[in-house]
């Protein structure tokens, strides 16, 4: 298999979808394996009650699946705009006569079934909304996203942990810093992946002049060193906005760093532990990311870079899907999709290199680039404007890669994420990238 339909007759697309669906459901139900209290609880105002985000993904698979797709009777039109994230902000949710956990599940579970009889009907084929599966992959994309989030509501929560996971592998290979991306064309966003949202369409040629960037994402090692030289304490390492930010928010510290005594750890969903130096540095804001950048004499790298390191193969001069390659990840390529709840050490993952030599750019963290979220030349709005067009413009970084919490239906080469510069509570993280030399460019 090349591409998430390429090469796969209908019949085995169809168990591609059924196997996708299930994976985001079995994430969604192990997290919400919680006491009732703690699913309708708001553990931060940045976030829904965990039992928010559950229905709602029912909700928006029956919008577009039973009812769209399978032309079906509404299973429970009355909760629509209760659901609607566009109509009720995260920290309004709380308030809402929701769906109790009960409730919650069952209306799931039903929405589930009728989805898989419209699967099994389903040509997969002819409108653009089925060619390929499309909405079936979004509407996976969606539930793991929400995953993702709902983690994120796991780390904020107060309390003794409940979610369990294997540790990531160690570090196996010593990378050098820097790899020289050299200038020239490459091909970013995709005009083939058939799962691809729109804000990836389509491919088009980047003219991208020569740059460095680090082989693995920052460590705590080396964030701890920008601290203890005074990170937090240097205006002049900060933008005027970042600045103001920091005191504002009162920035010392990565979010659920901790000082004891002389020594700093690291709380992570509910267990307290010393900072693991070799782990990549994760819950920054891109704020705190340029800094941290600026204080090392770098910067951070542009979305165009990222995406050149990442996918470019100079011996093909063409794009690949993953940055290791075409095929889908397994185990060994990144630390995706919440088998681990942690960044690995970085050399952990080898066999995910680029073809530059670039390493662990899928997984682990997210990466904010030095870029806001803008449209592809020739971007056209599919399905849905508030996908992705009501965000062009507006007050918003770039990310890239996906985390640890990231299932890989969300995290192709070409998958694209955005949040506001001051968030956090994110599993975000950073490289640095540098210009070339006069003497380096040649
Ligand atoms: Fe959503």
């Amino acid at each position: 298999m090349t591409t998430a339909s390429g090469g796969m007759t209908t019949e085995q697309l169809r168990e591609h979808v059924a196997t996708t669906l299930t994976r985001g459901r079995e994430r969604t139900a192990a997290l919400i394996e919680v006491e009732p209290d703690e699913l309708t609880a708001q553990h931060s105002t940045l976030m829904s009650p965990l039992v928010w985000d559950y229905a709602h993904i029912g909700n928006q698979e029956e919008l577009w699946l039973v009812r769209d797709v399978g032309g079906r009777d509404p299973v429970r039109q009355d909760i629509d705009q209760m659901y609607d994230a566009f109509l009720n902000t995260r920290a309004s949710r709380v308030a809402l006569p929701l769906l109790d956990p009960t409730e919650a599940r069952d209306y799931v579970r039903t929405v589930r079934d009728k989805v898989f009889e419209v699967l099994e009907r389903s040509p997969l084929a002819g409108r653009r909304l089925e060619e390929g599966g499309f909405a079936f992959g979004m509407v996976a994309q969606h539930e793991q996203q929400h995953a993702e989030t709902m983690l994120a509501t796991h780390q904020l929560r107060a309390g003794a942990a409940v979610l369990h996971a294997p540790r990531p592998p160690a570090a196996v290979v010593r990378l050098a810093p820097e790899v020289v991306v050299p200038a020239g064309e490459f091909v970013m966003g995709t005009s083939t992946e058939p799962w691809a949202l729109d804000n990836e369409r389509p491919a088009h040629t980047r003219n991208v002049d020569g740059f460095a960037i680090d082989t693995a994402p920052v460590t705590n090692g080396r964030w701890l060193q920008f601290l203890l030289d005074g990170g937090y304490d240097r205006p002049e390492l900060w933008t005027t906005v970042g600045w103001a930010h920091r005191v504002q928010a009162g920035l010392t510290a990565p979010e659920f760093w901790q000082l004891d005594g002389d020594a700093w750890s690291r709380r992570a969903f509910g267990v307290l532990e010393p900072l693991v130096d070799d782990e990549p540095v994760v819950h920054v804001c891109f704020h705190e990311a340029q800094a941290y950048a600026r204080w090392a004499g770098r910067r951070l790298p542009t979305e165009v870079e990222w995406e050149k390191a990442a996918r470019h193969d100079p011996a093909t001069g063409r794009s690949r899907r993953w940055p290791w390659g075409d095929e889908d990840p397994t185990a060994e390529h990144a630390n995706l999709g919440q088998r681990h709840l942690r960044p690995a050490p970085v050399g952990a993952y080898p066999a995910g290199a680029s073809a530059l030599g670039v390493h662990q750019l899928a997984g682990d963290v997210w990466e904010w680039c030095d870029s806001g979220f803008t449209p592809h030349p020739g971007f056209e709005v599919f399905p849905y404007e508030e996908y992705s067009k009501v965000f062009f413009g507006g007050d918003y970084a770039v990310l890239r890669g996906g985390s640890f919490g990231t299932d890989e239906v969300a995290a192709r080469g070409t998958f694209r994420n955005w949040d506001h510069p001051v968030r956090r509570q994110i599993f975000t993280g950073l490289r640095t990238a540098r210009d070339l030399t006069a003497a380096e460019r040649g």
